[in-house]
């Protein structure tokens, strides 16, 4: 099948969360099970860092915004070490800036129109290059519009269609009535997918926004792109989009109940016969604990049969490298993470000074994000520096020196579509500690008697997102370490065996594609 996948962002290119880990391993996976894969994205500055070669197609991007003209530039490249293709919509007043999406902790305030010109240019991309495409993914807000432009502008036989009126929205650009074209084979055969990574961020923007996006206002309905009277470019891509699909199956469920709905559930319980839940997969070259150029000299890589000889010493030179005593003896707890409300890590800053008094533990936390979070992360390196030290950094070499040296790896999440930590942590031998939310829930198995006796045990889990539950789970985790050291090692063991390699998941992505292309 030829796949054109739309992000906000892919690693290596531009990373904010695993939006960026499964945008790269996701069309990865796919080729090399022979499918014919590329990737669209904005050209961040600082792509050019990676250390691949970024070139120029030699294409202009000539996009209509409300009834302007605005112009880019398509470069091409790949991802290391691959030969997917990755092109990059460049607009540098759009995408030269701090953040990819704000500075600061502000949104920036033209991220509708921002995005507004990628989706264009990602339909554009198709006719410039002539590129067959069956199925176009799209991926959260920031690509929601690309499924409501191919159904309504770029299909000659799009059931949304307005053939009374060839140039609404359009102003006197001929060029821009694409239906009925040359190109229109081009687009009649693509079958779209939206995926949704996290419901809570909608791209949500003041009606008149609608005007930036050339669509005809009669899409601006609650059965459409409206939401309380706002442009919902999430909203949009959930229901315009052939196929919807989110990151794992008990996400799935949760998002078409009140509590986990964000006031789209009606909408998605509408979509149910379409909506799937796959769980994602990690990338086991990057993470992979027998091979991790990030634990080279002072660090060590470790495998399942060195595990228990070599991780102390990584948990040793994380000690070392965070400034905390090296005591081999106390449990040490990591958290890597965005700091956002949604990952409930508001709960540990309220127990982690009884933790320390109590268990003698020690934390590595690494993250940015909410400054209240910071804060209050920062006050409590400066109570207790023995004991919890804190980065308010983004580092990928650090997040994986975390995962290999810590002995227990915290995800409290309020929700959780997915989460790829505690599978990270799961492979480097780093039990993860989680609340039975979303893709937490499909992934972490508690470590009570009963599971560790049947050996399918490879973390601990909670339920209420309370101090009282998360300190109960954490409780019964201390007294395994402590007092339950042959039942640990059997748990890491578990942990380090499973499987969550991309192949299972990017098969199921590619069975839902044959499906759909099978549909009429
Ligand atoms: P989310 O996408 O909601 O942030 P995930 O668990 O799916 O949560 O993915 C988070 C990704 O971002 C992981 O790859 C994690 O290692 C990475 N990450 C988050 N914060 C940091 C940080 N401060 N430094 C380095 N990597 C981080
Ligand atoms: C989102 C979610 C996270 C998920 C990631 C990749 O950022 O918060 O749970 O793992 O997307 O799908």
């Amino acid at each position: 099948m030829n796949i054109l996948f739309a992000a906000s962002e892919a690693a290596p290119f531009a990373k904010t969360g695993g939006l960026a880990d499964v945008c790269s391993a996701l069309p990865i996976a796919l080729s090399e099970q022979g499918h014919n894969v590329s990737v669209i994205m904005p050209a961040y500055s600082g792509i050019e860092n990676v250390g691949v070669p970024i070139e120029s197609t030699g294409k202009t991007l000539t996009i209509p915004i409300a009834d302007r003209i605005v112009y880019g530039e398509l470069l091409k490249s790949h991802f290391p070490n691959t030969n997917v293709p990755v092109y990059f919509v460049r607009h540098d007043l759009y995408y030269h800036r701090e953040g990819l999406y704000n500075s600061r902790g502000v949104d920036y305030q033209d991220n509708c129109e921002r995005f507004v010109f990628f989706c264009r240019s990602v339909l554009e991309t198709i006719r410039l290059l002539n590129l067959e495409v069956d199925i176009l993914h799209a991926n959260d807000w920031q690509t929601g519009l690309i499924p409501a432009y191919l159904q309504t502008m770029y299909k000659s036989s799009s059931k949304f269609q307005d053939l009374s009126d060839p140039f609404a929205g359009f102003g006197m650009l001929e060029d821009y009535d694409v239906r009925n074209t040359k190109d229109a084979p081009l687009y009649d055969r693509i079958k779209s997918v939206f995926t949704i990574h996290n419901l809570r961020h909608q791209g949500r923007f003041w009606q008149w926004d609608m005007n930036l996006t050339g669509l005809d206002w009669k899409y601006f309905t609650y059965d459409k792109m409206e939401f309380y009277d706002q442009l919902n470019l999430l909203k949009t891509g959930i229901t315009f989009s052939d196929v919807l699909t989110t990151v794992s199956p008990r996400y799935a469920e949760e998002i078409q109940t009140e509590g986990f709905g964000e006031r789209l559930q009606g909408v998605l319980r509408y979509r149910r016969e379409v909506l799937h839940g796959i769980l994602n997969g990690i990338d086991t070259h990057e993470w992979d604990p027998a091979n991790d150029p990030a634990l080279s000299d002072p660090y060590v890589c470790f495998d399942q049969n060195s595990v228990f000889e070599n991780k102390p010493k990584c948990k040793k030179a994380l000690q070392q490298e965070w400034g905390l005593p090296e005591r081999p003896e106390v449990p040490l707890l990591g958290i890597v993470s965005r700091f956002d409300p949604q990952k409930g890590l508001d709960l540990i800053t309220q127990l982690a000074g009884i933790w320390v008094q109590r268990f003698g533990v020690q934390f590595v936390v690494l993250g940015t994000g909410d400054s209240w979070l910071e804060g209050r992360f920062h006050e409590l390196a400066s109570w207790y520096p023995e004991n919890i030290a804190v980065r308010l950094a983004f580092s990928n070499s650090m997040s994986h020196r975390v995962e290999a040296g810590a002995d227990l790896f915290l995800m409290p999440s309020r929700y959780e579509p997915c989460g790829l930590n505690q599978m990270y942590s799961q492979r480097y031998g780093t039990l993860p500690l989680v609340r039975l939310t979303g893709g937490l829930a499909d992934t972490v198995i508690n470590g009570s008697d009963e599971n560790i006796q049947r050996g399918i045990a490879n973390g601990f889990c909670f339920h209420a997102a309370t101090t009282d539950d998360l300190n109960k789970a954490f409780e019964w985790a201390i007294h395994c370490f402590y007092d339950r050291k042959d039942d640990w090692k059997k748990m890491m063991g578990i942990a380090m065996a499973q499987d969550w390699s991309w192949s299972r998941s990017a098969k199921k992505y590619a069975d839902l594609y044959q499906d759909l292309l099978q549909k009429k």
